[in-house]
């Protein structure tokens, strides 16, 4: 076998595995599909695997993430002995790690470890759609609506990247006036589930059931399509964990951004 058909095999293992929880698995899912369908793809050089279900992904070498200081990791394990073991031979000395928060006592015999940032998932699967929000028309943002993204605070050049729901996403919004009042990006996350982020309704327009008419109508189509749909939320944003539940999103985990920091090893 040569070293790239290794490595794809090695991947495709690392995604069966992944598949078997696959709501909680799906960030790591997203980045291997989605990275595996870049062009040209990036070589999962550094894409760690132990057969006892650890998985560590290090976007050190990633075309878009990588060279960020400190390195980057995303991390999910069945078997924290085979992932504290993993860990150990790989983590560098600085690292920053997307992971579930039970692996935390993992990270915490490696090094001094500090949670920079925490992420709640929330889920709703078809069949879970709470009562009707308010009836809207989304549109589908492009590059033609340049001018009301810039003047939503987004960045206009990101629509060129998000016109594909399997890849940068796709963004919907409802506007009034010629004017965005809310927005949100859909992106595919692993072959059952799609995530709904940067959900955001303008400051002069909250409260009025504009970000949940949105969600809920772009989570319906979703639904139709058989797609479940996740929403991630830091603990601390009521108004949107509100919103979510309004929908009929529930709690589903909790990952953790956690900055690793390792004894000096001369
Ligand atoms: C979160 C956000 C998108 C909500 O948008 P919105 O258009 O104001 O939401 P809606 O008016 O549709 O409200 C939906 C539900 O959330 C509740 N809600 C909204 N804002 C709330 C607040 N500040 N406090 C408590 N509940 C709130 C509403 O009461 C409603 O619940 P109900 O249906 O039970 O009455 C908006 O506050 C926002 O843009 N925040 C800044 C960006 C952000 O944090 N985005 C989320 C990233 S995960």
């Amino acid at each position: 076998m040569t070293a790239d058909e290794e490595r794809t095999s090695d991947v495709q293992r690392v995604l069966e595995w992944l598949y078997q929880d696959e709501l909680r698995h799906s960030r790591l899912i997203w980045r291997l599909e989605s990275d595996a369908r870049l062009e040209p793809p990036w070589p999962f050089r550094h894409l760690y695997y132990d057969p006892a279900g650890a998985v560590l992904v290090d976007l050190h070498g990633h075309p878009k993430l990588g060279g960020a200081d400190p390195d980057w990791f995303q991390v999910d394990a069945t078997d924290p002995v085979a992932l504290g073991l993993l860990c150990g031979v790989r983590l560098p000395q600085h690292s920053e790690i997307l992971c579930h928060g039970d692996l935390l006592p993992v990270l915490q015999t490696l090094g001094a470890t500090e949670t920079v940032g925490m992420l709640e998932v929330h889920v709703c699967w078809p069949g879970e759609l709470g009562p009707a929000a308010l009836p809207c028309e989304p549109t589908r943002l492009t590059p033609r609506h340049r001018a009301q993204v810039a003047e939503d605070g987004w960045r206009p050049d990101d629509l060129a990247e998000e016109l594909d729901e399997e890849q940068g996403g796709v963004r919907w919004a409802i506007l009034r006036d010629n004017r965005i009042v809310s927005r949100l990006l859909v992106q595919r996350v692993s072959e059952h589930l799609a995530e709904v982020a940067d959900v955001q309704t303008a400051a002069d327009a909250r409260r009025r059931g504009f970000g949940a008419a949105l969600v809920q109508n772009v989570v319906r189509r979703l639904h139709e399509r058989g797609l479940g749909v996740t929403y991630s939320v830091h603990p601390s944003n009521r108004p949107s964990l509100a919103l979510a539940a309004s929908v009929g999103f529930r709690f589903a985990f909790r990952w953790q951004r956690v900055r690793v920091t390792r004894p000096w090893e001369e």
